[in-house]
């Protein structure tokens, strides 16, 4: 079989981006699949990264050929440790099937208490709130999906401490963010200002957690949230239950992994509502239809609600939170007919299939009815994929979605949202997609 050869940029050329790429990495990887088309590799020393933006591409990275594949997500070791998003081959198989039965639909009730209970805090701050003003909604959305996730994990034992976790979780993320995004990050046994500060923040997040361990040890219960049931869980063979360490790991594992996307698609969710007015107007005409002025939104009626649905999966397809997914070759791999050595590194954005004019049209529009079931179905399975795909697709999607849908029917219902034309909006692709000066927002009470 004959194989094509990947066009891209020259060493050189890499440099002349280099400014920019630092600034905001999606201007120059946009520029490049304008330039060369579906697929470009990049040279980067003794390895090269080969990035591809096809559904027909996703499917064999994501899927076909993930066996000749890893993830290369090393860099949140020091963090989250052997969690689901790190681990491979049989310890990845062990703990994806021991720790499936956390979404299924019981647990999926006991969150949607935890998720109304917060978003009715969340309203109710924001009416005490002058009733007309303007405010930057990022850390609101930060904070109301952190207490979700914590209380969902660890119902009593965390929620009084959310906000402690909250703060030393940014530390360390910024600390990894920043060193990933380093050619040599200085090692972290020099006692640096800043790996020092990594250090005490990874020390508080182990003694919060362990001490909810700890107290939950001593009196487990039948299961009411997710520290109960991995409490509960053996493995099928040993009949062994997780070590504190292993406990620790999953814990932070969903927290990270969970908090953050969630709250940058909601950020970017209201952006687009206020920005596109009619839309906003005929979301809130359906939601009230449904819902009862003074009642909270039953479960099972937000899968009724059609444009709802629509625009969330609209704007997890124009920003999807986790924007970049990388693999690692760990054998001679052909892709869309490019053959790939061993030990390269694959680059499969959502962004940019989501954007790939080839596959949507008018893909940089906001078109929530793009979604309508028989125009969506006629779609390449992988022409959408804001929660990956393959085996390793995102566990907590379930939580992700029902969360973003009650929040937005909450806020929709309560308030009216506009854009405030004079504050710039950027995109800051980080591991999630943020808004570098954030989104500020003109909210009304209805
Ligand atoms: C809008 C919100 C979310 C988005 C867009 C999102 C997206 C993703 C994506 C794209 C992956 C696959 C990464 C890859 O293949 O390299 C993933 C994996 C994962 N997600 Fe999510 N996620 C979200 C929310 C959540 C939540 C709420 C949780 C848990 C509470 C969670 C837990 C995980 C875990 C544990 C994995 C690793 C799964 C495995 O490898 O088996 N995510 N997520």
């Amino acid at each position: 079989m004959t194989t094509k050869i990947a066009p891209g940029p020259s060493f050189l050329k890499l440099l002349t981006h280099a400014s920019e790429a630092k600034k905001n990495l999606i201007t120059p990887l946009q520029k490049f699949f304008d330039e060369y088309g579906n697929v470009f590799k990049i040279p980067m020393g003794f390895t090269s990264i080969y990035a591809f933006r096809t559904p027909e591409a996703a499917k064999e990275i994501l899927q076909d050929k993930a066996k000749s594949m890893c993830r290369s997500y090393d860099g949140l070791k020091p963090l989250i440790g052997e969690g689901l998003l790190t681990s491979e081959g049989e310890l990845w198989r062990k703990q994806r099937k021991m720790l499936s039965p956390l979404f299924h639909q019981k647990s999926i009730e006991n969150f949607y208490q935890n998720i109304l209970e917060e978003t009715s805090s969340l309203v109710n701050t924001w009416k005490k709130v002058d009733s007309s003003n303007e405010l930057i909604i990022d850390p609101y959305m930060m904070k109301t999906t952190l207490n979700v996730i914590a209380r969902s994990l660890v119902s009593t034992d965390l929620s009084g401490v959310a906000d402690q976790l909250g703060v030393n979780i940014n530390v360390a993320m910024d600390f990894l963010v920043k060193n990933n995004g380093t050619v040599f990050p200085v090692p972290m046994f020099f006692p640096t200002k800043r790996n020092l500060n990594f250090k005490k923040a990874v020390k508080e997040i182990d003694r919060l957690i362990y001490d909810a361990i700890e107290k939950r040890r001593e009196k487990v219960s039948e299961a009411k949230d997710m520290l109960d049931l991995l409490l509960n869980m053996r493995e099928e063979q040993t009949g062994e239950g997780f070590s504190d360490r292993e406990l620790r790991d999953h814990l932070i594992t969903m927290i990270l992994a969970g908090h953050e996307s969630t709250a940058s698609g909601l950020t970017w969710a209201f952006y687009l509502l206020a920005k596109n007015p009619k839309i906003q107007e005929s979301l809130y005409q359906e939601i009230i239809n449904h819902i009862q002025n003074s009642q909270a939104p039953k479960l099972e009626q937000l899968s009724s609600l059609v444009l709802l649905n629509q625009v969330c999966k609209e704007v997890l397809r124009l920003y999807p939170p986790f924007w970049y997914l990388e693999r690692k070759t760990s054998e001679e791999v052909i892709i869309d007919g490019f053959k790939i050595p061993k030990g390269q590194r694959i680059s499969l954005s959502p962004y940019f299939i989501h954007r790939n004019p080839e596959v949507w049209e008018n893909p940089d529009e906001f078109i929530p009815q793009r979604f309508e079931e028989n125009l969506h179905s006629a779609r390449h399975k992988m022409s959408w994929i804001p929660f990956g795909g393959g085996a390793r697709y995102c566990i907590g999607q379930p939580l992700a979605m029902l969360e973003i849908q009650t929040i937005i029917v909450e806020l929709v219902r309560n308030f009216k949202f506009e854009v405030v034309e004079e504050h710039l909006i950027e995109m800051d692709p980080l591991i999630s997609l943020r808004a570098k000066h954030g989104i500020k927002l003109r909210k009304t009470k209805r």
